[in-house]
């Protein structure tokens, strides 16, 4: 039904954007959602858009943003759907779809991690040179719209590596420490036991989280440039003797929101 619904939703996007034609998307992760309130030319609540949901999460507003910044023309996802919140796989990437039959050709997936490299520390910017996909489900499974991506696409490359070393010469512009890792996903909404966390290292994570793999698989797959950025919030469970909460999460996002929004408006200058 999701894939059906996908050309006349765009219509009816395109319809109120009139010449506008984004050419880059971004997901904001949780509480990195303030650059689509510093610009927004035109935003649709997710209410109104058949197909989409509403975030459940505090720290997540529901709307898609278009704005002109630095001369692209930009949409926005100012809240994210996951997986844990009880959506099908299928509808948390459905916004990708849409990104992409929109004209968007480079997506910036960003997100809220828990660190379990240990040389992390909170509110640090980690580049996802590549990831673990730990969530039991692919957003693939079932019918292939042969239209956007093949059968059986290749994944070797998921992050577009020209685009890795264009955000890590940004960063180094800029003055911002960037780290760089392997960002592994697995459902939540439980934080990871200090056994797991072990798993993760072992498995070859440096950053472990909730979202972003279903929409990078299948923006790769619809063949869209990917840049992933995790926003360090804490150690994962076990790397120090401290317990988790959402609250510090959000908190450590906002204290790295500045250079986060510096970084990827210096991203979208240079693409
Ligand atoms: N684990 C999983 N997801 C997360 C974490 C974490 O420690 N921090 C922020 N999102």
């Amino acid at each position: 039904m999701l894939q059906k619904t996908v050309d006349f939703l765009c219509e009816e996007i395109r319809d109120k954007l009139g010449d506008f034609k984004p050419q880059i998307g971004i997901v904001l992760g949780s509480g990195l959602g303030e650059l689509a309130d510093e610009y927004c030319d035109l935003a649709i609540p997710y209410s109104e858009i058949p197909g989409f949901e509403t975030s459940t999460v505090s720290g997540h507003k529901s709307r898609l943003v278009f704005a002109q910044i630095d001369g692209k023309n930009v949409v926005m996802m100012q809240g994210r759907f996951h997986y844990y919140e009880g959506h099908s796989i299928h509808k948390v990437v459905y916004p990708i779809k849409v990104m992409k039959k929109l004209g968007v050709e480079t997506l910036i997936l960003t997100n809220a991690a828990g660190a379990v490299n240990p040389a992390f520390s909170p509110s640090d910017l980690m580049l996802i040179t590549d990831h673990i996909n730990n969530l039991g489900v692919n957003p693939l499974i079932g019918p292939n719209d042969d239209e956007m991506g093949e059968r059986f696409p290749d994944m070797s490359e998921v992050y577009t590596p020209e685009l890795q070393e264009l955000t890590l010469k940004i960063a180094d512009k800029l003055g911002i420490d960037i780290q760089e890792g392997v960002y592994m996903a697995s459902t939540g909404p439980t934080y990871e036991t200090p056994a797991e966390t072990k798993l993760a290292r072992i498995l070859g994570a440096d950053a472990v989280g909730m979202s972003t793999v279903p929409e990078a698989i299948i923006a790769r797959w619809a063949g869209m440039n990917v840049i992933g950025i995790s926003c360090i919030c804490n150690s994962a469970a076990g790397i120090n003797a401290r317990t988790l909460s959402h609250e510090e999460v959000i908190h450590a996002a906002n204290v790295a929101k500045d250079k986060f929004k510096s970084l990827i408006k210096g991203i979208i200058k240079a693409l």
